[in-house]
């Protein structure tokens, strides 16, 4: 039997945040996982980016966004005009959900249970960062801070919640580019800096 993890209480600063996270056993994740993953970059940050869940890489080396879908987040980011090493990346659950398929550990989708398990340490981040602006990068982000109705192809863009952050921006997560096929990729990629950039030239 594992002990319980603690929660962080509010105003806990980010990295006492990864230090907890470390062994949270709220959900069954942490057992076939490396290690949590916490968020990254400076406490002042006044962007934070939210995605899904740590990769086979992230999972490994303990740090968001470092694998494919990373790389093209980091040159997203670049197209837009923002500093990455001045943002804060997270993740909405912070342990890696795989499947065994051959020798690979294929990504599976956390589920509704899993993802309100991961909430409080994303709400914490969250709270502690009060970032000016706020980047939910696919389904999962959006489902766990707006809601599991919350239609991230209906509604991307810059949205109204200003419980938040002062501004609110949902868009795809850069997976979803990877997987699209070559004669829809240049679109959609051109789109999801647009979305980006709406971090820099939106004011609240
Ligand atoms: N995808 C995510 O959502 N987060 C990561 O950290 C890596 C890939």
């Amino acid at each position: 039997e594992q002990p319980a993890c603690s929660l962080p209480p509010p105003g806990t600063p980010p990295d006492e945040i990864a230090r907890l996270l470390a062994s949270c056993r709220a959900c069954p994740l942490w057992e076939r996982a490396t290690q949590a993953v916490p968020g990254e970059g400076p406490k002042n940050a006044s962007i934070m980016i939210v995605g899904e869940q740590p990769g086979d890489r992230e999972d490994l080396e303990g740090r968001p966004f470092v694998g494919p879908a990373g790389q093209l987040l980091d040159r997203a980011l670049a197209d837009a005009g923002i500093n990455r090493s001045t943002s804060y990346l997270t993740n909405a659950v912070k342990h890696f959900k795989w499947t065994a398929r051959g020798k690979h550990r294929l990504h599976q989708k956390p589920d509704a249970g899993e993802i309100d398990a991961c909430k409080p340490w994303l709400l914490a981040e969250l709270s502690s960062l009060a970032p000016r602006v706020l980047i939910l990068l696919g389904g999962t982000a959006a489902h766990s801070l707006l809601g599991p109705g919350f239609k991230v192809t209906a509604n991307r863009g810059r949205i109204d919640a200003p419980h938040l952050a002062p501004t609110v921006i949902v868009t795809v997560h850069p997976s979803y580019l990877l997987r699209l096929p070559a004669n829809q990729a240049e679109e959609a990629y051109k789109r999801f800096v647009a979305d980006l950039r709406m971090a820099i030239t939106e004011s609240p």
